[in-house]
């Protein structure tokens, strides 16, 4: 396997093409989303993607580990049930693996998703959110290491409207009401302090999680239209009695299961 994470994920783009042929849009789904899958289109085939180059086995109980070519309404969407993170210890490289893949395969748009608190009492546990812009505060960039090699963008790409607002737009047109926050992505490996959560709000961030940041960058490297939603699965540490626990986490997910996948329905369509 190379040692160059571009041509790793090339690699992987080429064996995506191969074995589910082309799509439009990746779509990653965090804690909680992937039993949207099913209900997004017409499942047309899928793998383990552990078996595709540069993935490493998945660990996080509710992530299943596979890619799903699915159908959504005409448009080919690649899902990508499950993702490394950083606080598993893997290299930022293999956490932006799936979605440098992807990109590289002919994806144009990334969706990403994931199970955040939420730093606004009015957006409570069961509330989709999307992701306006975002705070990288885990101390990773995917644009560190060496330059970009020949052919790709250089490192320095401009981050300003990163999540694209035609698609917010999109998602607005669907869902009038849906509410729009900051996202603060954390290194993670624990749920915040309180006095983390008021240093976060203090900062700008409407919601904290530990993902997703990171994509969002590489994806936008690579040229891609990103966009981005939450789910909240707890009010942020210090903003409610009960103690934080991943499995509640999952069961939030499963309770709010139809309504997020209309919404990246309606995302995917405008895609
Ligand atoms: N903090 C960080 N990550 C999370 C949270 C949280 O409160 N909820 C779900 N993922």
């Amino acid at each position: 396997m190379s040692e160059d994470p571009y041509a790793r994920a090339a690699a992987a783009g080429a064996a995506v093409r191969d074995r589910l042929g082309e799509h439009r849009a990746v779509l990653v789904l965090g804690s909680g989303w992937a039993q949207v899958a099913e209900l997004l289109g017409t499942v047309r085939g899928g793998l383990p993607m552990h078996d595709l180059p540069g993935f490493p086995a998945p660990v996080v109980q509710g992530h299943s580990g596979m890619a799903h070519s699915v159908d959504v309404d005409g448009t080919p969407v690649l899902v990508l049930a499950g993702r490394s993170h950083l606080y598993e210890e893997h290299p930022v490289a293999t956490v932006v693996h799936g979605v440098r893949a992807a990109v590289l395969a002919g994806c144009e748009v990334v969706m990403l998703t994931n199970a955040a608190g939420s730093l606004v009492e009015a957006n409570g546990p069961g509330t989709p959110v999307l992701i306006s812009d975002q705070l990288n505060l885990t101390g990773a960039n995917p644009m560190t290491g060496p330059e970009p090699p020949e052919g790709y963008p250089g490192r320095f790409s401009d981050l300003t409207d990163l999540y694209s607002p035609r698609l917010r737009a999109a998602a607005h047109a669907a869902f009038p009401a849906l509410a729009e926050g900051v996202y603060a992505g954390m290194l993670g490996g624990s749920y915040e302090t309180p006095a983390e959560i008021h240093m976060l709000r203090a900062m700008g961030a409407d919601l904290v999680g530990m993902s997703t940041v990171l994509e969002a960058i590489a994806a936008r490297h690579l040229g891609a239209e990103v966009f981005g939603a939450s789910l909240v699965t707890n009010l942020a540490a210090g903003l409610s009695a009960t103690a934080l626990d991943h499995g509640e986490v999952l069961a939030t997910g499963k309770a709010s299961v139809g309504r997020l996948a209309e919404l990246l329905r309606a995302v995917a369509t405008a895609v």
